[in-house]
């Protein structure tokens, strides 16, 4: 994470998060979508955030910490530019999950321009079964995903994150 402060998150949260409280009947159904703006203002969720959504909410920091924990959806460590999670549950099992699996790992260890740029999960059932087998590209679902599509989605997310390099420098 960066150098946030418990203070900072919850000066940098505290509108958003009462707005997104107020729709839910109790704080502790509200842990979720404010961890929801914690990472997408932070990137990742520690144990900084942890505090300050639970000062924000005001629920034990223990609440906090279950939600984060169980949902693969939130970050806890620094991740590349784009998570790639793939599932690896039956149906996208059966649909060759297992090789793509493979393919990921072995793309990702090799040396090239994709170093740094992704962070890879194997992941339970995404909802998605009937398209299986089935990757999340940050909050992209790709659909009935083959070695060759992979393939491709890889190169055009490389050059994608090249373009917006050189659009920052
Ligand atoms: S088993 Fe992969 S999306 Fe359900």
């Amino acid at each position: 994470m960066s150098a946030a402060t418990v203070a900072t998150i919850k000066q940098a949260l505290a509108s958003q998060v009462q707005e997104a409280a107020a729709r839910y009947p109790t704080k502790r159904s509200a842990i979720m979508p404010t961890l929801e703006l914690a990472q997408q203002a932070y990137g990742v969720i520690d144990g900084t955030t942890y505090q300050a959504i639970a000062e924000l909410l005001d629920v034990p920091e223990i609440w906090v910490f279950e939600v984060a924990s169980f949902y693969t959806l939130f970050d806890r460590k620094e991740m590349g530019r784009y998570h790639l999670q793939l599932c690896t549950n039956v149906s996208c099992m059966l649909a060759g999950a297992e090789e793509l699996l493979e393919e990921l790992r072995m793309h990702l260890a090799a040396e090239g321009p994709h170093e740094g740029l992704f962070s890879l999960s194997a992941v339970e059932c995404l909802g998605a079964c009937d398209k299986a087998p089935v990757l999340m590209v940050n909050a992209d679902y790709i659909e009935d995903i083959t070695p060759a599509k992979l393939e491709v989605l890889l190169a055009a997310l490389e050059r994608e994150a090249k373009a917006a390099e050189e659009g920052a420098a």
